[in-house]
């Protein structure tokens, strides 16, 4: 390929590569905004920057820090990444979940929390750990979720 080639296969390929960046930057904001993405939301993005709704579903499907459905107030992540597990990272799910009446991947029906199960926060050497509204709790003791999660509610 002659240079002038490249230069006009780059200046294609970076305006998709701005538009993904804005979109992702978008979704994000709307994400903080509303706590969730609605398929209402999806449709209006799909409107305005005329992407297929279907692009945008995929991206918004993809990031762990966007939901398609509606989260609660307060975000709860306990981590089941290997290193976790072996520490004891499925006790202190189990006590959240009982704490919460919840299983992971539900909503209270108060719509105050919600709780997820991750891989890995990349924090591994303070594992079993979890986090709450970002703060992360690690080496974390199964006798102290109760404790935590009620400083939340
Ligand atoms: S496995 Fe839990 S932080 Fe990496």
């Amino acid at each position: 390929m002659v240079t002038q080639e490249v230069d006009r296969v780059d200046q294609i390929i970076d305006r998709y590569i701005a538009e993904e960046g804005t979109l992702i930057q978008i979704l994000l904001d709307l994400q903080r905004e509303y706590n969730w993405l609605s398929k209402d939301i999806l449709k209006r993005i799909s409107e305005r920057l005329e992407i297929p709704v279907t692009h945008i579903y995929r991206v918004a499907s993809f990031y762990k820090a966007m939901s398609l459905t509606p989260r609660g107030y307060h975000l709860v992540s306990v981590c089941l990444g290997t290193a976790c597990h072996v520490r004891g990272g499925p006790k202190i799910l189990d006590k959240v979940e009982e704490v919460l009446s919840i299983k992971a991947g539900e909503t209270t029906e108060d719509m105050n929390f919600t709780l997820l199960r991750v891989n890995c926060l990349g924090c591994c050497a303070l594992g079993p750990v979890m986090v709450v509204d970002g703060e992360y709790y690690g080496k974390l003791p199964r006798t102290k979720v109760k404790g935590i999660i009620e400083s939340f509610a």
